[in-house]
């Protein structure tokens, strides 16, 4: 036993307990951000690898950490070698092995993670604890129990290039130790290597950037760039779509129960027309109550997938052009090739041939790291002045740093061509099972929705596809929803279409 925090580590000789000694003692210099493992994660650990012998492994461990020491604080390091010693002999080498591995994932166990998240979190949304992601790669998810799972979520659309990604990962820490942050009207390195990277992925001409931190900030700038462009505040937006959750995304997002809370839900400068009609559009324009258009080329949350069609996409630009509005692309979710039906269509405004005065980008801009923007063209941007808007965080060294070696990666994978191939794999996978429950299906690039029966099946659907390895949590109504990372192989495409099927089945026999 030593109480220097390092020596253990450093000079231990190598033996089945060190793995597992350097999982529940942290070195606070190569892991300043853990603590300590606390025994709630050691009997949670036991319970899953070793469960017929539990109980005394359980007491071995808490007696060699003494009477005084609490199951949910730090196990002390004072204490932490016999613990250690006391876990390996009961585990053996194999499971003392990957009892490190999971020490390694996390010091915390699920248990107190869940406990921490319901006592502090302000219930906006539902808190989704039915896993608990630790560790990721590609496509795959790992939770603190050692399961894998596909992820068919891909944090909306953030981590399209990975749930893990070493390059960022460096890149981040590189700049970290030079400098962390700086306001978004400051000059910086990082910010200038990503403008001389992004060439290409853009639609032509949109090259002026305004940096935000989330998609509802990016729409929120968005309206207020066209606002003083057009100098009239009106604002056309659509029947299911979906824009962010900030005051200004929300009052244009259809939905009344996102907006009604808030009183949100009777802006005078807002005005719905059902998605696809290019006559109420036309009305509304002809009327000059508004002067700009917003949209979503594929809406996604609250529509369950559905794309517009050409002659509405073109339709709408000739209209703004016509009336003099502006058309923003909310292509926050669309956008970094989520929806390539073609090589080079990062965009779904390129796939539509459909050139927007503004568009919004984030979610998987920065690889999973928050970063987002609007973009414009020069006339629009001249609009904007001194004082009009600022940001502390928005495209700081850190979120450059991580768009930009995203921008780099998703060039370097040449994934749009990639996106073609699953989503046409995804397609004709789907359409070849054959289920009285399988109602509907739309696969717009790699953005799927599935309609079925009802919203209890689609819960049933996702609790049995889990069973199977493939873990999805967004949906529509009765329509499931699945993001796959853009990243997925051919390989888990397959296992995600059995998982589906054999959820089908079982559903059919119930
Ligand atoms: C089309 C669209 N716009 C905006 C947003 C809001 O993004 P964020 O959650 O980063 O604020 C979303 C989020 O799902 C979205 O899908």
């Amino acid at each position: 036993m030593t109480n220097a925090i390092n020596t253990p580590i450093a000079s231990a000789h190598e033996s089945t307990h060190t793995p597992l000694l350097n999982g529940i003692v942290n070195d606070p210099v190569t892991h300043p951000e853990r603590t300590n493992a606390t025994l709630a994660r050691i009997q949670e650990i036991i319970q899953t690898l070793a469960s017929p012998f539990c109980g005394s492994l359980l007491t071995a461990c808490i007696r060699a950490a003494g009477p005084d020491v609490d199951f949910f604080e730090p196990i002390p390091t004072a204490v932490g070698e016999d613990v250690a010693r006391a876990l390996a002999e009961g585990l053996g080498p194999k499971l003392s092995a990957q009892a490190a591995q999971m020490l390694r994932e996390s010091e915390l166990s699920t248990q107190e993670v869940i406990h921490f998240h319901r006592k502090h979190k302000i219930p906006v949304s539902h808190l989704e604890d039915d896993l608990l992601p630790v560790r990721g790669q590609g496509a795959k998810i790992w939770d603190s129990k050692g399961r894998v799972y596909i992820d068919l979520d891909s944090n909306y659309s953030a981590t399209n290039l990975g749930n893990a990604n070493e390059a960022i990962a460096t890149g981040l820490f590189n700049q970290a130790k030079l400098l962390i942050s700086q306001k978004e009207d400051r000059i910086q390195v990082a910010r200038t290597r990503f403008l001389k990277e992004i060439g290409g992925m853009l639609p032509d001409g949109l090259e002026h950037f305004y940096w935000q931190n989330s998609g509802g900030e990016a729409v929120d700038k968005a309206l207020k760039i066209a606002k003083a462009y057009t100098g009239h505040t009106g604002v056309i937006a659509f029947e299911g779509g979906f824009h962010g959750r900030t005051h200004g995304a929300v009052s244009v997002t259809h939905n009344l129960l996102y907006r009604k809370p808030f009183g949100l839900h009777d802006q005078p400068w807002v005005y719905f027309a059902p998605y696809d009609d290019l006559t109420a559009v036309a009305a509304l324009l002809e009327k000059e109550v508004a002067k700009t258009v917003i949209l979503e080329w594929v809406q996604g949350e609250e529509a369950g997938v559905r794309a517009a069609t050409p002659e509405f996409s073109q339709g709408l630009r000739e209209l703004c052009d016509q009336f003099g509005a502006v058309l923003i692309a909310d292509e926050v979710q669309t956008g970094f090739g989520r929806v390539a039906g073609a090589p080079g269509q990062w965009f779904a405004s390129q796939r539509l041939g459909v050139m927007p005065d503004l568009m919004t980008i984030g979610k998987s801009f920065g690889g999973g790291y928050p970063v987002t923007a609007v973009v414009t063209n020069a006339k629009v941007a001249e609009a904007m002045q001194p004082g009009y808007d600022g940001s502390t965080f928005g495209g700081n060294p850190m979120a450059m740093t991580a768009a930009l070696i995203a921008t780099r990666q998703m060039k370097a994978l040449d994934l749009t061509p990639y996106v073609v191939e699953r989503a046409e794999q995804f397609a004709n996978g789907l359409s070849k099972i054959d289920s009285p429950l399988l109602l509907n299906t739309r696969t717009v690039g790699l953005m799927i929705g599935i309609d079925l029966p009802s919203s209890e099946h689609v819960h049933n659907v996702q609790g049995v596809m889990k069973e199977h390895g493939a873990h999805s949590s967004l949906s529509t109504g009765a329509t499931l929803r699945w993001l796959p990372l853009l990243v997925i192989t051919a390989e888990e495409v397959q296992q995600v279409l059995q998982a589906f099927t054999a959820a089908l089945n079982s559903l059919e026999g119930a």
